[in-house]
């Protein structure tokens, strides 16, 4: 049988990485799978749309996670959604109907997501419109913001899919809600959080804290700098001049109680020249906020397992801190991920200075705190790969 996943933008890297490792384990017989063992040999097809392309946004990601060469790289570059969309549609048709597998996977939210999912729903095999199934990890979260364009992504991508991974109890309710059918929906955990779990120990050892200068030495013993560390890309965020200078503001009140160490998007990093921002305090003091180039994912889990907090409008930070037990305060309206508030680390706030430093002050007076929301513990990989043995076989 055959299986082509499907990545595209950075945070697909860590979702896919355990799946194909799953998939390598079951092939070599070595794999911890309860009940799929002879069902026959998976061959894996990799694509990667080029949807992020840096070195830095992409390749370390492959290197660090040790995830295979794509059989196949669309290269589609930047472009407006819809002409990302519409050069993932035109490049990702021909490599289906060649490749014919029977299962398709797409992960997560970004375009890359939605665009392969569309394909393959409408692909025709054969003259009896034979087609792939198709299954989405990451399934059900809803921000309820269809103003966000990876909520866009989700909710149609869900649609489109027979299988649904889900890796919160909210996925579920959101997915019954909309008429999903019960028989589709898998409660598997979350890959993000396998891909976590292998690599923390590495990251423990990664030199990223000395090399930035916030480790301490004195009388022979070494203590870690107490730093924050940020992440900003959201459009809403940083494409709106004056809800990007007010964060900045909140970060010049916040960088004079802790150090705040931002690795920088390149999307950010490019509305703050346009926005003439770079020079702001306390961007430009270069005393509070160190702004860096975007970290591979090793060096990155490792100042995140340190950070005394974590200031993010990402949506799988949310979910790594929860899970490492991090503080962590989420500079956005609302969150398609609310376990990580009800059962983990995570402090919505808004994007108003006051309520950023409000909410910063709280959380940097809250001790740390291990969750493990059920099944993230590892193993969401191995699940997914049994249903697909399942379903398949
Ligand atoms: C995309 C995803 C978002 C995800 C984020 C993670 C969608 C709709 N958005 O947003 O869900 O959280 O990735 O990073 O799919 N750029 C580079 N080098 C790269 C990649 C991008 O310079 O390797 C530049 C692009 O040229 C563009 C900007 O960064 O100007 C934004 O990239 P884009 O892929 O459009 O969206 P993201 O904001 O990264």
């Amino acid at each position: 049988m055959k299986i082509l996943s499907v990545v595209g933008a950075r945070p697909n890297f860590m979702k896919i990485a355990p799946i194909i490792s799953a998939i390598k384990s079951y092939n070599t017989g070595s794999s911890a799978l309860s009940s799929s063992a002879g069902k026959g040999r998976i061959d894996h097809f990799l694509v990667h749309t080029g949807q992020h392309y840096d070195r830095i946004m992409s390749e370390s990601f492959f290197q660090d996670l040790g995830i295979p060469e794509p059989d196949a790289s669309l290269g589609v570059g930047p472009g407006t959604h819809a002409v990302q969309t519409a050069e993932i549609l035109n490049r990702f048709e021909p490599i289906l109907l060649n490749e014919r597998p029977d299962m398709v996977i797409v992960v997560g939210d970004v375009n890359s997501t939605l665009a392969c999912a569309l394909v393959a729903a409408k692909i025709s095999y054969d003259t009896n419109g034979k087609r792939p199934l198709i299954a989405h990890v990451e399934a059900g979260l809803r921000s309820f913001d269809r103003t966000m364009p990876e909520e866009v992504n989700r909710v149609a991508t869900d649609h489109l899919c027979d299988l649904l991974f889900v890796t919160e109890q909210s996925g579920i309710e959101n997915l019954k809600k909309e008429g999903i059918p019960d028989e589709k929906i898998f409660f598997v955990g979350n890959t993000m959080i396998d891909t976590l779990m292998s690599f923390r120990e590495m990251a423990s050892k990664s030199d990223v804290l000395k090399s930035m200068g916030l480790v301490e030495r004195s009388n022979g013993s070494e203590t870690i700098t107490p730093y924050a560390l940020l992440t900003l890309h959201r459009p809403s965020n940083v494409d709106n001049r004056e809800t990007f200078s007010g964060i900045l503001d909140a970060l010049e009140t916040i960088s004079a109680r802790l150090p705040v160490v931002f690795p920088a998007h390149p999307r950010t990093r490019k509305q703050m020249t346009s926005f003439h921002l770079q020079n702001n305090t306390p961007l430009a003091s270069g005393l509070g906020v160190r702004v860096t180039e975007p970290l591979g994912y090793i060096d990155f889990l490792c100042l995140m397992s340190n950070a005394k907090l974590v200031l993010t409008d990402s949506g799988g930070i949310q979910e790594e801190t929860t899970c490492l037990g991090v503080p962590c305060v989420t500079i956005r309206e609302n969150t398609e991920r609310p376990v990580t508030v009800t059962e983990g680390t995570n402090l919505i706030c808004g994007v108003k200075p006051e309520a950023i430093v409000n909410a910063a002050d709280r959380q940097l007076a809250r001790p740390k705190s291990n969750s493990t929301p059920k099944f993230w513990d590892g193993r969401a990989s191995f699940r997914i790969v049994d249903i697909l043995l399942e379903t398949l076989v």
